[in-house]
């Protein structure tokens, strides 16, 4: 069984999700929960862009215990100075060098030939290596970038004194054999890859994140870069569940598993969908509301008579309904108000009795309350609340 490594980057790359805009106190709040997840690298943020990001980056550096904590910076020296900054009192830190790896980017966009990027990123890796060991480079849009130029690009930073080495898919244009023949092929012909660990990153324009990511590491790498809930720049990231699950729940044909503590999965998106107020779709995989939910009476049907009818995975496996609490008519507002913290709600005190009675109220029609009930109705409730938050101030503006 190969062990991935899940480098988390919900806090850099979900946090560039239109609309998102995370202050250093809740970055910390995600960041304490990613280290209950599990996951090996939480990718903090990108320090140089702001004070209150390198704030961010920091804290989370001081914090973090078990995760190595990564930060970004372009191949510019102030972006690597401030990296390392953030960086100072992490116990495994990692300064996360990228450049961009495709003839587009570089003729439009860096505006540099191929000899003055490489130089350029020996050069970043060499200077980020003389603040921390672990040095990770990315290439951006490798998915459409001439296969010489990435292979030398590569090599030198390998040379440089990379530690890590990443792939990353940045416009989601591959489809998971190229992909996957991407990897193979840089496995195979890079000069000193063996040395170091290969990455990938995918982003989900066509749909396709999850499954490149699968084909990269099929192929080879080591290393999955993934958001949760698949937030990110435009149509995201592959999902952090997604990839965990489908390599825990499918081991026995990929023959690959992570050590992410899978039963935190379902507070973690909770969590993320919460502080980013990006929700999630109900058919989600996963973590969507309806992810375990079986409507047909054929499917009721054989769930009841045994789970696996239907379902691949187990609730609990998730998170949900972990602890067998059994919500119902007698339930206090105690033990409701102690399970929504589990599922990852913090209710204000003074919207507990409210949404308790609505709790009773449904109660009175159905006679169990399982965790996805209580989700619906926190987040109904929340989607009235926002309404009518959002009517009063067109009322005020008007
Ligand atoms: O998508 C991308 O290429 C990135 C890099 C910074 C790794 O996010
Ligand atoms: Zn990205």
């Amino acid at each position: 069984m190969r062990r991935i490594r899940i480098f988390d980057t919900t806090l850099r790359d979900g946090e560039q999700t239109p609309g998102v805009n995370l202050t250093p106190e809740e970055k910390l709040e995600i960041a304490r929960q990613l280290e209950r997840l599990g996951v090996d690298i939480v990718e903090a943020g990108f320090p140089v862009s702001s004070e209150s990001e390198f704030q961010a980056v920091a804290a989370i550096a001081a914090e973090l215990r078990e995760p190595a904590v990564a930060a970004l910076a372009r191949t510019e020296r102030a972006d690597i100075e401030r990296a390392a900054r953030a960086l100072e009192r992490a116990r495994q830190p990692r300064i996360h060098v990228f450049t961009s790896g495709s003839r587009i980017h570089l003729q439009h966009m860096l505006r540099m030939s191929e000899d003055e990027v490489i130089e350029r990123s020996a050069e970043s890796v060499r200077l980020a290596k003389r603040y921390v060991d672990d040095v990770e480079f990315s290439a951006q849009d490798a998915g459409r970038s001439e296969r010489a130029f990435i292979r030398r690009l590569l090599e030198a930073a390998i040379e440089a004194g990379a530690t890590v080495v990443n792939i990353p898919d940045t416009v989601g244009y591959t489809t998971p054999e190229e992909f996957g023949a991407l990897i193979r092929d840089l496995r195979a012909t890079v000069r000193g890859i063996e040395r170091v660990q290969v990455s990938v990153h995918c982003h989900d324009d066509l749909g396709l994140a999850v499954a490149n990511t699968l084909a990269g590491l099929a192929a080879g790498a080591d290393q999955a870069e993934v958001t949760v809930n698949g937030i990110g720049e435009r149509a995201g990231n592959a999902s952090l569940e997604e990839v965990v699950m489908a390599l825990r729940t499918r081991r026995d044909v990929l023959g690959m598993d992570t050590n992410v503590r899978t039963q935190e999965i379902m507070a973690t998106s909770l969590l993320v969908r919460r502080l980013t107020g990006v929700p999630v779709q109900p058919n989600k995989a996963v973590v969507g509301e309806h992810a375990f939910a079986h409507e047909s009476g054929i499917h009721q049907d054989g769930v009841l008579k045994e789970p696996s009818t239907y379902e691949i995975m187990r609730p609990e496996d998730i998170g949900l309904d972990a602890n067998r609490l059994v919500l119902g008519k007698h339930s206090g507002r105690h033990a409701f108000a102690v399970r929504l913290a589990a599922l990852g709600y913090s209710i204000p005190r003074d919207e507990i009795t409210p949404l308790f009675l609505r709790f009773k109220e449904l109660t009175g029609r159905q006679k169990r309350i399982s965790d996805r009930d209580l989700i619906g109705l926190v987040e109904a409730w929340r989607a009235e609340a926002a309404a009518r938050d959002g009517s009063a101030a067109a009322k005020e503006g008007a």
